[in-house]
């Protein structure tokens, strides 16, 4: 657990310091803010109930429509930008196995009121930032669901969010059959093909403008600008993203030596302010899958060392004095609640791996002083018990 805090800890700092602030959302939402748009993948994966007036609930299986629906409730008149953060457990009743749980924890952020390429710039740096802090050895790629979502507008957004899902799937032949089912002409099928196909550098664009007429200047200016500032990335534009609520820029993270859950950070572009009710906002973030992140980085927990005050039977009071005393300062101090002897409490200290013991006696306790026993190299010392501090530190 410590080395999870310590992973979190690192997290909220970084996302802090680009301006986020945390918010909090409720474990559980009205079904209907999941259905609305996040898609059947999402929905089929939810832990759904109903509580005593019959209300249809939903354990949250992600934090960015719960955030969009607390923005439209409570921030929608706030200045824009808005920057939250978040670190929550979400629930998706998935098949159970190495790095997909029902219950995980995602870090997230929503970048709230900017359509503009700086905003996608600004969650993905922000993405790679905290991810290379905490010694994710990582690849990150970059697409558009937009430009898909153009090519497959003769066919209507239904199909094309199924199509979409079978995308992110990676389902080629799942993709081909009900392509073929819903009639799409060759013409179509080619271009969907040579589109998802398309990973590389920015030369990609320029591939791409030979299958689609659209406006590529969001996607070339964001390459841009990452390139300038050292983010290291390649273009997919056969990312689709499991999620239906996307609509620009969508980005992915997968990490070394994961197996097949490597991805450990998902986000983009999208606007689900209107769909609750609030103004037009576009909007977009990601959320890092904690769980992976702490199976695939180097973040060690920082060793807290522990002192153990020892006391001889009828010295509790002094015990609990002294141990209260060396906590003021700063250090963690443990004493004994089982009512062992002296010898007892020494090897108990030794064994939960104290590196001091700080001995109370009688004749010391009567001098005003303590005996320091550094349990590394068992060296004693008897010292005033004024220069407990200087020696412990
Ligand atoms: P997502 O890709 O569904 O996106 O989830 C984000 C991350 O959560 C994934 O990349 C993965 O690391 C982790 N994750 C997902 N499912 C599981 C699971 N069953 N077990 C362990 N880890 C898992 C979202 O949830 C979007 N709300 C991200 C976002 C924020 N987009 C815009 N803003």
């Amino acid at each position: 657990m410590e080395r999870r805090r310590e992973i979190e800890k690192r997290m909220r700092k970084i996302a802090e310091s680009f301006g986020y602030r945390e918010v909090a959302t409720p474990t559980f939402e009205y079904l209907e803010l999941f259905t609305r748009k996040s898609g059947e993948g999402i929905i089929e994966e939810m832990y759904v109930f109903k509580d005593k007036s019959g209300r249809d609930l939903a354990l949250r299986p992600e934090l960015t429509a719960p955030v969009m629906r607390m923005f439209v409730n409570e921030c929608s008149v706030m200045p824009k930008p808005l920057r939250f953060y978040y670190f929550a457990n979400c629930f998706r009743y998935e098949r159970p196995q190495k790095g997909r749980y029902r219950e995980f924890w995602q870090f997230g952020v929503e970048l709230i009121g900017s359509e503009s390429y700086l905003a996608d710039a600004e969650v993905i740096i922000l993405a790679d930032k905290i991810l290379k802090d905490v010694g994710v050895n990582f690849s990150l790629e970059i697409g558009h669901v937009g430009i898909m979502r153009h090519l497959l507008k003769p066919i209507g957004e239904d199909r094309a969010s199924k199509v979409m899902r079978l995308i992110d799937k990676g389902d080629r032949e799942g993709l081909e059959s009900y392509l073929a089912e819903i009639r799409v002409n060759e013409d179509l099928r080619d271009k969907i093909f040579s589109l998802l196909e398309l990973k590389g550098d920015e030369s990609v664009i320029e591939e791409a403008k030979e299958i689609i007429d659209y406006d590529f200047g969001h996607l070339e200016s964001l390459s841009a600008l990452l390139r300038d500032v050292g983010v290291d990335f390649t273009l997919n534009l056969g990312i689709a993203r499991g999620l239906d609520y996307y609509t620009g820029v969508v980005f992915e993270c997968y990490a070394e030596g994961l197996g097949a859950q490597k991805q450990v950070c998902g986000g983009g572009s999208y606007e689900l302010s209107s769909l609750f009710g609030g103004p037009v906002t576009p909007s977009t973030g990601f959320a890092i899958g904690f769980d992976r992140v702490c199976e695939a980085c180097s973040v060690e927990a920082g060793e807290k060392s522990v002192v153990a005050v020892v006391s001889f039977k009828g010295l509790e009071s002094q015990a609990f004095r002294v141990a209260s005393m060396l906590r003021e300062r700063g250090f963690t101090a443990v004493v004994d609640v089982m009512g062992r002897n002296l010898k007892k409490q020494m090897s108990f200290a030794s064994e939960m791996g104290a590196k001091y013991a700080v001995i109370l006696g009688p004749d010391e306790v009567k001098s005003g002083r303590v005996a320091i026993k550094n349990l590394e190299t068992q060296e004693q010392v008897v010292v005033a018990e004024e220069e407990l501090f200087s020696i412990l530190q």
